[in-house]
């Protein structure tokens, strides 16, 4: 099991990543060497993780969390209507091929 995704980071290197049930965005993109803060690590309070989804998949990623919601409101010069905190998306068999670019918000 597990599904295949493009990464780009703030500094505009690519990663292709397989990403495995069980794992949340973050964990993945961590254990696959992409540098991303997570400076409260993981419980949807720093927006460090923050990235767009592709429009195309955006949907298999799932609902945002209420706290994940409030944080990307007051982050808004940043987020837009595919953002997500990779702490909160979990893995789900529709973000095979998804395209995640990542910009920490703060
Ligand atoms: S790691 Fe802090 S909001 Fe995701």
């Amino acid at each position: 099991m597990g599904v295949t995704i493009k990464v780009t980071d703030e500094a505009g290197v690519n990663y292709d990543i397989q990403w495995e049930d069980h794992h949340t965005l973050l964990e993945t993109l961590q254990a696959n060497g992409v540098p991303v803060l997570a400076t409260c690590g993981g419980n949807a309070s720093c927006a460090t993780c923050h990235g767009f989804i592709d429009p195309e998949h955006f949907e298999a990623s799932g609902e945002r969390t209420e706290a994940e919601q409030d944080l990307l409101d007051m982050v808004d010069d940043v987020a837009n209507e595919y953002s997500r905190l990779c702490c909160q998306v979990e893995y789900a068999p529709g973000m095979d091929g998804a395209e995640i670019q990542m910009q920490a918000a703060m």
